[in-house]
């Protein structure tokens, strides 16, 4: 290797002799100058025939892929899942039957509003998305720092997401993080009030990804070898604890680093202090979800853990940052549709619609239907099917035969699995096509109020902050006393506290129910952090 050299015009040039190290195009020719275009004379006009140049510009403009439609901002890392209370009683699931056995994961942290340039401490839901890399197929869940969510119904989310985003006038939303246009949303759905407890709660300013808590959503099946099925629903539970911010902090730490989160989960794995969570399950039977006070396919509902106690069944430890945050962090494609024998679907309507938006938005931003070929979301066990061709394929089926049935034996590639293969679990379905909504999806206020009487005074008064900040960002008095209407039915002390922050002094009447909440559900240690 020589030393830095001067060229003519005087720019440093790092040459070298070694072959290993000559720069090369994309198609491998070596290259001799990498600062100067070919040119018709020391003073004149760049060559088109500047094969270097032109393939080192053309491979610059296309360097940016769209961002995702939502959690744009997110921070990958690698680890594992050792499973440490085998369940086959519940589930078939390889990854469930061996206590001791590890399997690779990847985790994807992230904000849901922002564009991929915006701050880590915006104050938002957290995403939190783990691949599982099993012997049986890769197994995602994807879920977020809050158990609930905002809609019911998937089909509302084009319109969730539209009122968070930047107004379709001007490229950004109306004030810094709060708007007219999603508390108008939100005023307008009163099923995402209890979403919204929790959002304007400390756990939407996480101190960092490390102290968050993790959740599925969604109610999942779990289903074991003779075909017999449970509920369940997923939570990861940190180690490390649950830590938040307070909003000043939020604030000052978003101008002076806004890579805050980011950084510190690099560091903590540089430094070898690998973050752990656990993976825990509520289990439960129809018996239960039948009597359960809320619809168990109700996304913007709880289980609360005093009903259902969560079994830790295995931790995830994250151990590597990655290599290449592109190839990675970038291209890794979580989707709800990625389960494995042994975990099913509910009916949850958001859950279902779900499963259509995930790979129909991929297949646009990777480029194509062959994304499971970049290594991050290849499955780490065997592959055999016929899906060919196609943008970027890079693994075609192998030998003479490319369909089945076919008459092949050996050389006719694989074949179906009835023992080993998926299959889903056979409920009952029956009902006449209708747009409308589950009677039992109606009570919106009685978890946000459960929510609220189960945090701590200080937990209270900064919920009551969050509103009164965000809502005073409303231009539009009839959204802050819409959004006051409901408060009404949550809580007295948490409308009447938002009220005199906003400066209301004549109450608007509370909202009209869908269905009568119940008063008197009793308050859960489990949502306050400041208790845990
Ligand atoms: C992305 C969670 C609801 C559409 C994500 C990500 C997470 C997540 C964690 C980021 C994945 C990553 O790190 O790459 C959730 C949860 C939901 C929910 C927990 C409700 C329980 C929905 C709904 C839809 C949707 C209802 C659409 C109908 C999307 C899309 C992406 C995304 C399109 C971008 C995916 C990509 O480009 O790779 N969601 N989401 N989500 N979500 Fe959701």
């Amino acid at each position: 290797m020589k030393e830095l050299e001067l060229g003519d015009g005087g720019e440093p040039r790092q040459q070298t002799t070694s072959r290993d190290r000559t720069m090369t195009t994309a198609q491998g020719g070596p290259i001799a100058d990498d600062q100067n275009s070919l040119k018709a004379g020391a003073r004149g006009p760049v060559l088109l025939e500047d094969h270097v140049m032109r393939e080192k510009i053309f491979h610059f403009d296309h360097e940016r892929i769209p961002e995702r439609v939502v959690h744009a901002r997110g921070y990958g890392v690698h680890g594992h899942f050792e499973l440490t209370k085998a369940i086959p009683e519940l589930s078939c699931a390889d990854i469930f039957q061996r206590e001791g056995e590890k399997t690779p994961t990847f985790t994807r942290f992230s904000t849901v509003a922002g564009n991929k340039g915006s701050f880590d401490l915006a104050r938002d839901v957290r995403g939190f998305a783990t691949k599982f890399y099993t012997q049986e197929g890769n197994w995602d869940l994807v879920g977020n720092n809050i158990p609930v969510f905002f809609i019911q119904d998937a089909i509302k989310f084009p319109d969730l997401v539209h009122s968070v985003k930047e107004a379709p006038d001007r490229g950004f939303p109306q004030a810094q993080s709060a708007h007219d246009n999603f508390w108008d949303f939100i005023s307008l759905s009163p099923e995402a009030v209890h979403m919204t407890m929790w959002q304007m709660s400390d756990r939407a300013i996480p101190r960092s990804f490390r102290f968050m808590e993790g959740f599925g959503v969604h109610t999942f099946r779990l289903v074991n070898a003779d075909g017999q099925s449970h509920y369940v629903k997923f939570h990861w539970k940190p180690r490390q604890g649950l830590q938040s911010v307070v909003w000043n902090e939020a604030v000052k730490i978003n101008g002076a680093d806004p890579d805050f989160h980011r950084r510190d989960m690099w560091d903590a794995i540089d430094a070898g202090d690998f973050p752990q969570w656990d993976l825990g399950i509520q289990v439960f039977d129809d018996d239960f979800a039948d009597s359960f006070e809320f619809d168990i396919l109700d996304a913007t509902k709880i289980i609360p853990e005093e009903q259902v106690p969560v079994q830790i069944i295995g931790t995830l430890t994250l151990d590597a940052n990655v290599d290449n945050f592109f190839a990675e962090t970038e291209q890794v494609a979580f989707c709800t549709q990625n389960i494995v024998r042994g975990i099913d679907h509910t009916n949850d309507p958001l859950l279902q619609g779900r499963n259509f938006s995930y790979l129909d938005t991929q297949t646009k931003r990777l480029g194509g239907p062959n994304f499971t070929h970049i290594p991050i979301n290849a499955p780490k066990c065997p592959i055999h099917h016929f899906q060919q061709d196609g943008h970027m394929a890079m693994m075609n089926p192998k030998g003479r035969a490319n369909y089945e049935p076919n008459s092949w034996g050996e050389d006719g590639g694989p074949r179906e699995n009835p023992q080993l293969g998926f299959t889903s679990y056979p409920e009952q379905v029956e009902g006449r096509k209708q747009r409308t909504r589950s009677e039992t999806f109606a009570d919106h206020y009685s978890q946000a109020r459960q929510f609220w009487i189960s945090q701590t005074p200080v937990e209270q008064r900064h919920i009551a902050a969050g509103y009164t900040f965000e809502l005073s960002k409303c231009q539009h008095e009839k959204i802050r006393l819409r959004m006051l209407s409901h408060l009404m039915n949550v809580h007295d002390d948490l409308a009447h506290a938002v009220a005199k922050g906003l400066g209301v002094t004549d109450m608007p009447k509370p909202a009209k129910p869908a269905r009568e909440p119940i008063t008197d559900l009793p308050p859960s240690d489990a949502l306050s952090i400041l208790k845990n």
